[in-house]
């Protein structure tokens, strides 16, 4: 089988690593880094860490707006594809990156395989929505994480070669887990316990100066050291708008995997609108503070270990105070045993 993966942003590196080791195994592939995130700390340092082979390709897109980026990977992704004549494009979360490839193969007609797919939050104004539902309706083996996400492909009509193999980034974390260890307390001076980590980074929450701004206040209200490795959206944003961070509130550079699962491994608790970590805090059996309106991990929220609050101070200091004093005795597993790579290398085989 010969297997053209296209890969651009942090997730996706996660996300890639555990497949990557089961396919070559025994499969040729060709890795395609569209480039949309190119910074070390938010590209290359996965690459590293989780032995993810070197790109065969990059196509160095950076930063451009929604649009922009998505027809310039679409245009160098198309000789790329033509060049190599894959069996499958395999796809990976809700990107821009992830949008591209789902366009190129249905339109130079190779058969695509998307990772995550049947997530949706409901909310249209979000970009990676649009790229969801887009890459969902024109790939021909559809991956998902969980039955919410079969049913949700179901509601939209789509049946016929929708698996359900568990997450990909539960495979990761679990082959990670005991290497990241603790090292990030020793490398930043913390105690297990003590600390809540936050990561931001939606534009809803950034390029927003009202919702920054609040999100801000409440962690000056939780009155606790918060680390919060910041990704480059929300340091420009920080700036850009004008603001400060409370004395609280420890900004850092974006850290690699591995300190990224340690500190969230040791914290009291997890404030965030990312959708990655809401499923590695809830692994690691740390509750989460969802920053968002909406989340497309609804089972956290059911399981009683996250509480989606918005962008409104008195919801996240409310949810916060919540999250600490009501931790649920179940913790039931929602994202599979870590063999999703597993099988989606061997559906891939089967078709
Ligand atoms: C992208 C994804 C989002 C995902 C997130 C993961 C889309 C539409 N969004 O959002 O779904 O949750 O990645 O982190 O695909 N920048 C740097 N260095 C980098 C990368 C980005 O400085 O290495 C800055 C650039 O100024 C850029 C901004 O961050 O304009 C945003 O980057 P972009 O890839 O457009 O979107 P993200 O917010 O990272
Ligand atoms: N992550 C990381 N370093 C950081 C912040 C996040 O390694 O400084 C990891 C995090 O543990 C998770 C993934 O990046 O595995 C989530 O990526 P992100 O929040 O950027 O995107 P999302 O999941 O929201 O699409």
């Amino acid at each position: 089988m010969r297997v053209l993966s296209i890969v651009g942003a942090r997730p996706q590196f996660i996300k890639i690593a555990p497949v990557c080791r089961v396919l070559r195994q025994r499969h040729e592939e060709c890795l395609i880094h569209t480039g949309q995130h190119y910074d070390v700390d938010m590209s290359d340092i996965f690459f590293e860490e989780l032995g993810i082979p070197k790109p065969d390709m990059n196509l160095g897109i950076g930063a451009l707006s929604n649009l922009e980026q998505v027809a310039q990977m679409i245009l160098r992704l198309q000789p790329a594809v033509q060049a190599y004549q894959p069996d499958w494009i395999v796809i990976y979360g809700d990107t821009n990156s992830t949008l591209a490839g789902a366009l190129v193969g249905r339109a130079l007609n190779v058969p695509v395989a998307h990772v995550e797919a049947g997530l949706r939050s409901f909310n249209r104004a979000m970009p990676e929505e649009n790229n969801r539902i887009v890459a969902d309706h024109v790939s021909t083996a559809l991956f998902c994480p969980t039955q919410t996400a079969v049913e949700n492909l179901t509601n939209e009509g789509i049946s016929e070669n929708v698996f359900l193999v568990g997450d990909v980034m539960i495979d990761a974390l679990l082959q990670n887990r005991e290497r990241a260890g603790d090292r990030a307390l020793t490398a930043y001076g913390l105690t297990p316990k003590s600390y809540f980590l936050a990561t931001i980074h939606r534009p809803a929450n950034t390029d927003s100066a009202d919702a920054l701004r609040a999100i801000l206040a409440a962690f000056e209200q939780l009155e606790t050291l918060i680390v919060l490795p910041a990704h480059p959206r929300m340091r420009k944003n920080v700036e850009a708008h004008g603001l400060t961070l409370p004395a609280n509130v420890r900004a850092i550079p974006p850290v690699g995997y591995l300190d990224m699962i340690s500190l969230t491994s040791h914290a009291r608790l997890v404030l965030t609108d990312s959708g990655g970590l809401q499923k590695e805090a809830y692994a690691l059996a740390v509750p989460c503070v969802t920053l968002r309106d909406e989340t497309e991990w609804t089972e956290t929220v059911a399981a009683g270990w996250n509480r989606v609050v918005g962008a409104d101070i008195a919801a996240i200091v409310d949810g916060a105070h919540q999250a600490l004093s009501r931790t649920p005795a179940a913790h039931p597993n929602l994202y599979g045993d870590g063999s999703a790579s597993m099988r989606i290398v061997q559906v891939l085989e089967q078709l």
